[in-house]
Protein backbone atom coordinates (compact mmCIF):
# COMPACT_ATOMS: atom_id res chain seq x y z
CA UNK A 1 0.00 0.00 0.00
CA UNK A 2 1.65 3.47 -1.05
CA UNK A 3 1.03 6.95 -2.12
CA UNK A 4 -2.62 8.59 -1.88
CA UNK A 5 -4.26 4.83 -0.50
CA UNK A 6 -1.92 4.80 2.40
CA UNK A 7 -2.54 9.22 3.21
CA UNK A 8 -6.85 8.18 2.62
CA UNK A 9 -7.06 5.57 6.04
CA UNK A 10 -7.89 6.54 9.24
CA UNK A 11 -5.10 6.85 11.88
CA UNK A 12 -6.97 4.31 14.19
CA UNK A 13 -6.80 1.83 10.82
CA UNK A 14 -3.70 2.67 10.49
CA UNK A 15 -2.52 0.90 13.76
CA UNK A 16 -4.54 -2.04 12.70
CA UNK A 17 -2.05 -2.24 9.95
CA UNK A 18 0.27 -5.54 9.69
CA UNK A 19 2.68 -6.09 12.32
CA UNK A 20 5.93 -5.45 10.19
CA UNK A 21 4.98 -2.41 8.61
CA UNK A 22 4.28 -0.82 11.98
CA UNK A 23 7.01 -1.77 13.66
CA UNK A 24 8.24 1.03 15.12
CA UNK A 25 11.67 3.26 14.36
CA UNK A 26 12.94 4.80 17.53
CA UNK A 27 15.03 7.94 16.76
CA UNK A 28 17.89 6.03 18.60
CA UNK A 29 18.87 2.87 20.06
CA UNK A 30 21.24 2.76 22.77
CA UNK A 31 19.24 -0.65 23.98
CA UNK A 32 20.86 -2.39 21.19
CA UNK A 33 24.71 -1.06 21.19
CA UNK A 34 24.34 -2.18 24.71
CA UNK A 35 23.51 -5.61 24.22
CA UNK A 36 26.95 -5.69 22.29
CA UNK A 37 28.96 -4.40 25.27
CA UNK A 38 27.16 -5.94 28.30
CA UNK A 39 29.67 -8.11 29.94
CA UNK A 40 32.73 -5.90 29.31
CA UNK A 41 30.70 -3.29 30.77
CA UNK A 42 29.38 -5.08 33.63
CA UNK A 43 32.60 -6.56 34.49
CA UNK A 44 34.12 -2.88 34.21
CA UNK A 45 31.66 -1.24 36.66
CA UNK A 46 32.05 -4.68 39.50
CA UNK A 47 36.02 -3.93 39.15
CA UNK A 48 35.64 -0.21 40.34
CA UNK A 49 33.04 -0.95 42.77
CA UNK A 50 35.81 -3.47 44.55
CA UNK A 51 38.29 -0.64 44.01
CA UNK A 52 36.03 1.52 45.51
CA UNK A 53 37.85 4.17 43.84
CA UNK A 54 34.72 5.81 42.08
CA UNK A 55 36.08 9.42 41.74
CA UNK A 56 39.16 10.53 39.79
CA UNK A 57 40.52 7.24 40.15
CA UNK A 58 42.63 4.99 37.71
CA UNK A 59 39.45 4.73 34.94
CA UNK A 60 39.16 8.94 34.67
CA UNK A 61 43.07 9.06 33.96
CA UNK A 62 42.89 5.79 31.49
CA UNK A 63 39.97 7.49 29.63
CA UNK A 64 41.97 10.37 29.71
CA UNK A 65 44.70 9.18 28.09
CA UNK A 66 42.77 7.28 25.61
CA UNK A 67 40.79 9.94 24.53
CA UNK A 68 43.70 12.41 24.21
CA UNK A 69 45.09 10.09 21.82
CA UNK A 70 42.42 9.18 19.85
CA UNK A 71 41.64 12.88 19.16
CA UNK A 72 45.68 13.56 18.57
CA UNK A 73 46.21 15.74 21.08
CA UNK A 74 48.35 16.38 24.42
CA UNK A 75 45.48 16.67 26.95
CA UNK A 76 42.04 15.61 28.14
CA UNK A 77 40.16 17.31 31.06
CA UNK A 78 37.57 14.59 31.89
CA UNK A 79 34.45 16.07 33.32
CA UNK A 80 30.93 15.75 34.34
CA UNK A 81 29.13 17.23 31.34
CA UNK A 82 30.26 19.35 28.00
CA UNK A 83 28.56 22.44 29.46
CA UNK A 84 31.36 22.12 32.41
CA UNK A 85 33.82 21.75 30.23
CA UNK A 86 32.37 24.89 27.72
CA UNK A 87 32.32 26.42 31.65
CA UNK A 88 35.96 25.62 32.30
CA UNK A 89 37.63 26.34 28.75
CA UNK A 90 36.29 30.22 29.18
CA UNK A 91 37.63 30.75 33.01
CA UNK A 92 41.04 28.99 31.43
CA UNK A 93 41.23 31.60 28.50
CA UNK A 94 39.92 34.26 31.53
CA UNK A 95 37.03 35.67 29.75
CA UNK A 96 34.91 37.02 32.08
CA UNK A 97 32.57 40.34 32.82
CA UNK A 98 32.22 42.94 30.13
CA UNK A 99 33.89 40.51 27.09
CA UNK A 100 32.29 39.34 24.39
CA UNK A 101 31.93 35.87 22.79
CA UNK A 102 31.11 34.98 19.05
CA UNK A 103 29.60 32.10 18.59
CA UNK A 104 26.02 30.73 16.59
CA UNK A 105 22.49 30.76 17.85
CA UNK A 106 22.19 27.37 15.72
CA UNK A 107 23.63 25.62 18.73
CA UNK A 108 22.23 23.52 21.72
CA UNK A 109 21.66 26.59 24.30
CA UNK A 110 24.56 25.15 26.52
CA UNK A 111 27.35 26.55 24.16
CA UNK A 112 25.53 30.30 25.02
CA UNK A 113 25.13 29.08 28.70
CA UNK A 114 28.83 28.59 29.19
CA UNK A 115 29.40 32.56 28.24
CA UNK A 116 26.88 33.66 30.70
CA UNK A 117 28.28 31.59 33.17
CA UNK A 118 31.61 33.37 33.48
CA UNK A 119 29.29 37.01 33.26
CA UNK A 120 30.04 37.40 28.96
CA UNK A 121 27.86 38.51 26.47
CA UNK A 122 27.13 36.03 23.85
CA UNK A 123 27.56 37.46 20.17
CA UNK A 124 25.84 35.33 17.88
CA UNK A 125 26.22 35.50 14.02
CA UNK A 126 24.74 33.69 11.35
CA UNK A 127 25.27 30.14 9.70
CA UNK A 128 26.40 29.19 6.08
CA UNK A 129 22.95 27.70 4.76
CA UNK A 130 25.08 24.50 3.07
CA UNK A 131 27.00 23.85 5.93
CA UNK A 132 24.64 24.87 8.97
CA UNK A 133 27.84 25.87 11.13
CA UNK A 134 29.54 29.51 11.48
CA UNK A 135 29.78 30.91 8.53
CA UNK A 136 32.99 32.98 8.37
CA UNK A 137 31.65 35.64 6.48
CA UNK A 138 29.93 37.26 8.87
CA UNK A 139 32.56 36.61 11.56
CA UNK A 140 34.98 39.63 11.02
CA UNK A 141 31.96 41.89 11.19
CA UNK A 142 30.76 40.53 14.57
CA UNK A 143 34.66 40.89 16.08
CA UNK A 144 34.91 44.06 18.39
CA UNK A 145 37.52 45.09 20.72
CA UNK A 146 35.67 43.26 23.66
CA UNK A 147 36.22 39.72 21.74
CA UNK A 148 37.99 37.33 23.86
CA UNK A 149 37.06 34.00 21.91
CA UNK A 150 35.19 32.64 18.97
CA UNK A 151 33.43 29.26 19.90
CA UNK A 152 32.15 27.62 16.51
CA UNK A 153 29.84 24.75 16.50
CA UNK A 154 30.28 21.05 14.54
CA UNK A 155 27.07 20.86 14.27
CA UNK A 156 25.49 17.67 13.67
CA UNK A 157 28.51 16.13 13.34
CA UNK A 158 30.17 18.32 10.31
CA UNK A 159 32.75 20.30 11.11
CA UNK A 160 32.54 24.40 10.69
CA UNK A 161 35.14 25.74 8.27
CA UNK A 162 37.62 25.96 10.41
CA UNK A 163 40.45 27.44 8.15
CA UNK A 164 39.00 30.42 7.49
CA UNK A 165 37.82 30.69 11.18
CA UNK A 166 41.13 30.05 12.62
CA UNK A 167 42.49 32.55 10.16
CA UNK A 168 40.24 35.37 11.23
CA UNK A 169 40.75 34.82 14.68
CA UNK A 170 44.90 34.47 14.17
CA UNK A 171 44.27 37.47 12.50
CA UNK A 172 42.53 39.31 15.60
CA UNK A 173 44.49 37.09 18.34
CA UNK A 174 41.25 36.07 19.86
CA UNK A 175 41.32 32.31 20.87
CA UNK A 176 38.83 29.54 19.59
CA UNK A 177 36.84 27.52 21.59
CA UNK A 178 35.49 24.32 19.33
CA UNK A 179 32.50 23.11 20.11
CA UNK A 180 32.38 19.22 19.22
CA UNK A 181 29.54 18.01 21.53
CA UNK A 182 28.26 16.44 18.62
CA UNK A 183 31.40 15.82 16.44
CA UNK A 184 33.45 13.34 17.92
CA UNK A 185 35.80 11.86 15.41
CA UNK A 186 34.83 14.17 12.86
CA UNK A 187 37.34 15.40 10.65
CA UNK A 188 38.80 18.53 8.74
CA UNK A 189 40.87 18.35 5.96
CA UNK A 190 42.40 14.97 7.51
CA UNK A 191 42.70 16.30 11.08
CA UNK A 192 40.37 15.37 13.83
CA UNK A 193 38.07 18.05 15.71
CA UNK A 194 39.44 18.89 18.42
CA UNK A 195 43.11 19.94 17.14
CA UNK A 196 42.23 23.23 15.49
CA UNK A 197 41.28 25.41 18.56
CA UNK A 198 43.06 26.71 21.88
CA UNK A 199 40.92 23.72 23.54
CA UNK A 200 37.73 21.98 22.30
CA UNK A 201 34.78 20.71 24.41
CA UNK A 202 32.96 17.59 24.24
CA UNK A 203 29.90 16.03 25.81
CA UNK A 204 29.44 12.52 26.57
CA UNK A 205 25.61 12.99 26.89
CA UNK A 206 24.27 9.22 26.57
CA UNK A 207 22.72 10.01 23.02
CA UNK A 208 26.07 11.37 21.69
CA UNK A 209 28.07 9.25 19.01
CA UNK A 210 30.63 8.07 21.88
CA UNK A 211 27.96 8.20 25.03
CA UNK A 212 28.27 7.62 29.09
CA UNK A 213 25.65 5.52 30.98
CA UNK A 214 25.20 9.13 32.86
CA UNK A 215 26.39 12.39 32.36
CA UNK A 216 30.38 13.25 31.02
CA UNK A 217 31.81 15.75 29.08
CA UNK A 218 35.72 16.46 28.45
CA UNK A 219 38.28 19.53 27.75
CA UNK A 220 41.31 18.58 25.35
CA UNK A 221 44.21 21.13 24.36
CA UNK A 222 47.95 21.28 23.40
CA UNK A 223 48.69 23.71 25.71
CA UNK A 224 49.84 22.38 29.15
CA UNK A 225 49.43 25.47 31.31
CA UNK A 226 45.54 25.45 30.14
CA UNK A 227 45.03 21.33 31.77
CA UNK A 228 46.23 21.99 34.40
CA UNK A 229 44.40 24.90 35.16
CA UNK A 230 41.21 23.34 34.03
CA UNK A 231 42.47 19.88 36.40
CA UNK A 232 42.42 22.75 39.24
CA UNK A 233 39.15 24.16 38.81
CA UNK A 234 37.40 20.52 37.98
CA UNK A 235 38.55 19.74 41.49
CA UNK A 236 37.24 22.80 43.34
CA UNK A 237 40.75 24.76 42.23
CA UNK A 238 42.87 23.35 45.33
CA UNK A 239 46.11 23.55 45.54
CA UNK A 240 46.95 21.81 48.18
CA UNK A 241 44.20 19.49 49.95
CA UNK A 242 41.43 22.20 51.20
CA UNK A 243 43.42 24.95 50.09
CA UNK A 244 41.60 27.17 47.10
CA UNK A 245 43.35 29.66 44.89
CA UNK A 246 40.19 31.07 43.25
CA UNK A 247 36.86 29.80 43.07
CA UNK A 248 36.53 26.28 41.33
CA UNK A 249 33.88 23.67 41.03
CA UNK A 250 33.16 20.44 41.34
CA UNK A 251 33.28 19.31 37.72
CA UNK A 252 34.76 15.61 38.19
CA UNK A 253 33.86 12.58 35.73
CA UNK A 254 32.92 9.53 37.89
CA UNK A 255 34.99 6.34 37.52
CA UNK A 256 32.00 4.46 36.00
CA UNK A 257 31.39 6.98 33.40
CA UNK A 258 35.32 6.85 32.05
CA UNK A 259 35.35 3.11 32.76
CA UNK A 260 32.36 2.88 29.86
CA UNK A 261 33.66 5.48 28.10
CA UNK A 262 37.35 3.51 27.50
CA UNK A 263 35.30 0.65 26.30
CA UNK A 264 32.82 2.51 23.74
CA UNK A 265 36.26 4.51 22.28
CA UNK A 266 37.24 1.27 20.61
CA UNK A 267 34.10 1.25 18.90
CA UNK A 268 33.44 4.67 18.14
CA UNK A 269 34.95 4.43 14.47
CA UNK A 270 33.20 1.38 13.42
CA UNK A 271 29.48 3.43 14.68
CA UNK A 272 31.11 6.56 13.22
CA UNK A 273 31.19 4.25 9.65
CA UNK A 274 27.84 2.96 10.12
CA UNK A 275 26.25 6.34 10.56
CA UNK A 276 28.05 7.63 7.63
CA UNK A 277 25.96 4.60 5.85
CA UNK A 278 22.92 5.52 7.08
CA UNK A 279 23.39 8.99 5.93
CA UNK A 280 24.56 7.77 2.44
CA UNK A 281 21.05 5.85 2.24
CA UNK A 282 18.94 8.34 3.08
CA UNK A 283 20.41 10.46 0.74
CA UNK A 284 19.97 7.87 -2.59
CA UNK A 285 16.68 7.50 -1.36
CA UNK A 286 15.29 10.59 -0.97
CA UNK A 287 18.01 12.79 -3.01
CA UNK A 288 14.90 12.87 -5.99
CA UNK A 289 12.61 14.52 -3.12
CA UNK A 290 11.97 17.85 -2.59
CA UNK A 291 13.33 18.19 0.98
CA UNK A 292 16.33 19.91 1.20
CA UNK A 293 18.79 16.94 2.46
CA UNK A 294 22.34 17.99 4.27
CA UNK A 295 25.48 18.49 2.07
CA UNK A 296 28.29 16.18 1.88
CA UNK A 297 31.01 18.23 2.44
CA UNK A 298 34.01 17.13 0.16
CA UNK A 299 36.76 18.94 3.19
CA UNK A 300 34.95 16.96 5.70
CA UNK A 301 34.47 13.54 7.44
CA UNK A 302 30.92 14.06 9.03
CA UNK A 303 29.59 11.62 11.77
CA UNK A 304 26.50 12.15 11.25
CA UNK A 305 25.17 12.68 14.78
CA UNK A 306 21.73 13.77 13.45
CA UNK A 307 20.31 13.30 9.76
CA UNK A 308 18.80 16.34 9.52
CA UNK A 309 16.43 17.39 6.59
CA UNK A 310 14.82 20.47 6.10
CA UNK A 311 11.16 20.88 5.44
CA UNK A 312 8.51 23.98 4.74
CA UNK A 313 6.17 21.41 6.42
CA UNK A 314 8.10 20.52 8.85
CA UNK A 315 5.06 19.96 11.41
CA UNK A 316 3.04 17.84 9.25
CA UNK A 317 6.17 15.91 7.69
CA UNK A 318 6.82 14.85 11.84
CA UNK A 319 3.37 14.25 12.41
CA UNK A 320 3.16 11.95 9.67
CA UNK A 321 6.08 10.19 10.48
CA UNK A 322 4.67 9.51 14.03
CA UNK A 323 1.81 7.80 13.08
CA UNK A 324 3.28 5.58 11.03
CA UNK A 325 5.26 4.63 14.32
CA UNK A 326 8.64 6.19 13.36
CA UNK A 327 9.78 8.77 15.55
CA UNK A 328 12.06 12.32 14.62
CA UNK A 329 14.01 15.27 16.50
CA UNK A 330 14.12 18.96 16.00
CA UNK A 331 17.39 20.28 16.66
CA UNK A 332 16.42 23.18 17.60
CA UNK A 333 13.18 24.41 17.16
CA UNK A 334 13.64 28.09 18.33
CA UNK A 335 17.44 29.67 18.06
CA UNK A 336 18.97 30.74 21.03
CA UNK A 337 19.03 34.25 20.14
CA UNK A 338 15.30 34.64 20.30
CA UNK A 339 14.96 32.27 23.53
CA UNK A 340 13.41 34.06 26.64
CA UNK A 341 16.37 33.52 28.33
CA UNK A 342 18.27 35.45 26.22
CA UNK A 343 15.42 38.34 25.63
CA UNK A 344 17.78 40.87 27.48
CA UNK A 345 20.38 40.55 24.59
CA UNK A 346 18.03 42.52 22.42
CA UNK A 347 17.88 40.58 20.00
CA UNK A 348 14.31 40.27 17.21
CA UNK A 349 12.96 37.81 14.89
CA UNK A 350 14.99 38.55 11.56
CA UNK A 351 18.16 39.45 12.75
CA UNK A 352 19.54 35.93 11.95
CA UNK A 353 17.95 34.60 9.13
CA UNK A 354 19.11 31.65 7.92
CA UNK A 355 19.41 30.58 11.57
CA UNK A 356 15.74 30.75 12.23
CA UNK A 357 14.69 29.33 9.08
CA UNK A 358 16.78 26.05 10.16
CA UNK A 359 14.78 26.28 12.76
CA UNK A 360 11.33 26.76 11.06
CA UNK A 361 12.45 23.73 8.56
CA UNK A 362 14.87 21.15 10.54
CA UNK A 363 13.46 17.34 10.97
CA UNK A 364 16.05 15.12 12.48
CA UNK A 365 15.60 11.45 11.08
CA UNK A 366 16.50 8.42 13.08
CA UNK A 367 19.84 7.50 12.94
CA UNK A 368 22.35 5.06 15.23
CA UNK A 369 24.73 2.93 14.20
CA UNK A 370 22.24 0.01 14.62
CA UNK A 371 19.87 1.26 12.13
CA UNK A 372 19.11 -1.26 9.74
CA UNK A 373 18.49 -0.41 5.56
CA UNK A 374 15.06 -1.72 5.81
CA UNK A 375 13.89 0.95 8.24
CA UNK A 376 15.63 3.58 6.74
CA UNK A 377 13.70 2.71 3.32
CA UNK A 378 10.70 2.25 5.37
CA UNK A 379 11.28 5.71 6.73
CA UNK A 380 12.52 6.98 3.26
CA UNK A 381 8.78 5.82 1.66
CA UNK A 382 7.05 7.29 4.22
CA UNK A 383 8.41 10.71 3.27
CA UNK A 384 8.08 9.96 -0.23
CA UNK A 385 4.64 8.97 0.06
CA UNK A 386 4.20 12.58 1.58
CA UNK A 387 5.04 14.79 -1.32
C1 LIG B 1 26.49 21.62 20.66
C2 LIG B 1 26.40 21.26 22.12
N1 LIG B 1 27.11 21.96 23.01
C3 LIG B 1 27.07 21.68 24.31
C4 LIG B 1 26.32 20.64 24.81
C5 LIG B 1 26.24 20.42 26.29
O1 LIG B 1 26.65 19.15 26.68
P1 LIG B 1 26.06 18.48 28.02
O2 LIG B 1 24.64 18.14 27.77
O3 LIG B 1 26.93 17.27 28.21
O4 LIG B 1 26.23 19.45 29.12
C6 LIG B 1 25.57 19.87 23.91
C7 LIG B 1 24.74 18.74 24.41
O5 LIG B 1 23.71 18.44 23.92
C8 LIG B 1 25.60 20.19 22.53
O6 LIG B 1 24.89 19.48 21.63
Amino acid sequence: MIGKEKKAISKSARFELDQTEMETVPYLDLRAQYRTLRTEVLSALEKICESTSFAQGEATSDFEAKFAAYCGVEHCVSLNSGTSALHLALRCLDVGPGDEVVTVSMSFIATAWAITYVGATPVFVDIDPVRRTLNPDNLEAAITSRTKAIIPVHLYGLPAEMDRIVAIAERHGIPVIEDAAQAHGAKYRNKRVGQFGQVACFSFYPSKNLGAYGEGGAMITNEASIAHRARSLRDHAQSQKYLHDEVGYNYRMDSFQAAVLAIKLKHLDEWNTARVNCARFYTELLKDSSYKLPAQMSDSECVWHCYAIESRERDRVRSALQDFGIQSAVHYPVPIHLQKAYAHLGYRSGDLPLTEALCEHCLSLPIYPELSKEKISRVASVLLDLR
